[in-house]
């Protein structure tokens, strides 16, 4: 089943006016990767009893400060599943470091098959110094990876939105990062992160001496079907501007990649589109953030620039995202950040990047923007009390650990319920 044949196929009659929340909602349902996988539905029957919606969700906490920001976040989500009347099945499996010394693999095939099983994966992180000298085959990373290609996870959307109490914590003028609402569309199962060959060898000429080597390789329905999801993304926002960056004046994957995207441009004449090498696009987030929409880009290039854009909104900590495909397999929500081991287990570690990944899972896999709405706005009321992690900090704000700044969330989430209904 192709992505761009099935997933956002007449989505929006031109005789219908949309609002943005009904747009974006309508395109997210309408995508496969937001269908539940095979879920009966239940008989009907009489009944005087609200009726409950279960769902079932793969958890996997990880390393470093993973298992700590994963407990806040189902903490967060049974709350809301109080609230909503939603009751979770979370299947916890490890991955990562964890998985290696569990079951001496990053990605053990009960993990696998538990995801597959599952109607979404929330992840928090891999990594760590315990397992820095291992090849890559047998790191934590490869892990992650491994699941991200399994579940053809092609599509990773990274928004990047400020929050106006946050303007302070990012390192840039306020002015510059205030009102930045942009969303990078990275490619996640292709480029130089899975290309063949790879390896570290001994040169033939002899010497001792060691050589590397990795391939960046796109084909072009790779390119075509990540290009599609970014356009049709485009289309639901209200700028409807789409950047693709690459590195098309040396790369022949990007000359590729820039052909390809430029075609598929043609076939979207209300989105305003442009192409940009990467080394400037770095420059141009710092310089002017507000000017980019929708950035498309490869796995390696998307990987470095949403490090730097989580700058704009204050901390890596408040950056989520979502891992989407054809819908043939769940989709994955992971926030973007590490596994933070200099602070793992001090209780010390933001979780709101792992909420919000909890967010867009309640979104684009689950259906229920009601629920992603009231996490949010608890997250904002929290901000707005002035309750910060370390990462986020400043003068005159209350410092909170990872367990705190959850039960503030958990109280916000709780409250907001309380003064809607009196
Ligand atoms: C990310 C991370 C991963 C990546 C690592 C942990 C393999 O940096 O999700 O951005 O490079 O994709
Ligand atoms: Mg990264």
């Amino acid at each position: 089943m192709s992505f761009s044949a099935t997933c956002f196929v007449n989505t929006f009659p031109k005789n219908v006016s949309y609002s943005r929340e009904q747009r974006f909602q309508k395109l997210v349902k309408n995508c496969p990767a937001s269908r539940a996988p095979t879920r009966r539905r239940a008989p009907r029957r009489t009944c005087l009893v609200a009726k409950v919606a279960r769902h079932r969700i793969a958890v996997l906490p990880g390393d470093g400060i993973g298992p700590e920001i994963m407990n806040v976040t189902l903490e967060v989500l049974r709350t809301a599943g109080r609230r909503f009347d939603v009751e979770w099945e979370f299947l916890e499996a490890p991955i990562g470091g964890a998985a290696i010394d569990a079951a001496g693999d990053p990605l053990p095939v009960e993990t696998l098959s538990l995801c597959r099983r599952a109607e979404a994966v929330l992840l928090a992180c891999v990594g760590g110094p315990n397992w820095d000298n291992l090849s890559s085959k047998q790191r934590p990373e490869a892990g992650l990876l491994r699941l991200r290609k399994e579940l053809e996870a092609f599509a990773n959307l990274r928004p990047v939105r400020t929050f106006s109490q946050l303007l302070d914590a990012s390192p840039l003028k306020s002015e510059l990062v205030a009102g930045v609402d942009l969303i990078i569309v990275r490619e996640l199962t292709g480029d130089v992160y899975f290309g063949e060959p790879r390896g570290i060898e001994f040169i033939p000429e002899g010497n001792g001496e060691r050589e590397a080597f990795n391939t960046m390789l796109y084909r072009e329905s790779e390119i075509d079907r990540v290009a599609k999801v970014a356009f049709e993304l485009a289309m639901t926002r209200p700028r409807r501007k789409l950047c693709s960056v690459d590195k098309a004046n040396v790369l022949e994957t990007s000359m590729l990649w820039r052909s390809r995207v430029s075609t598929m441009a043609a076939s979207y004449p209300d989105v305003e589109f442009s192409s940009m090498y990467v080394d400037n696009a770095a420059m141009q987030l710092v310089r002017y953030p507000k000017q980019f929409d929708v950035v498309l880009t490869g796995n390696m290039f998307g990987d470095i620039l949403s490090d730097e854009a989580s700058m704009i909104s204050g901390s890596l900590g408040m950056l989520p995202s979502a891992s989407l495909g054809d819908g043939t397999f769940p989709a994955i929500y992971e926030p973007i950040h590490g596994s933070a081991p200099d602070i793992a287990g001090q209780n010390k570690a933001n979780p709101m990047a792992c909420i919000l990944s909890a967010t867009l899972m309640l979104r684009y896999s689950l259906n229920r923007p009601d629920m992603a709405d009231a996490i949010e706005l608890a997250i904002t009321n929290v901000l707005d009390q002035g309750y910060r992690t370390a990462d986020i900090m400043s003068a005159g704000k209350r410092l909170c650990n990872c367990s705190e700044i959850g039960d503030k969330i958990l109280e916000a989430l709780q409250e907001s319920a309380v003064s809607r209904v009196a």
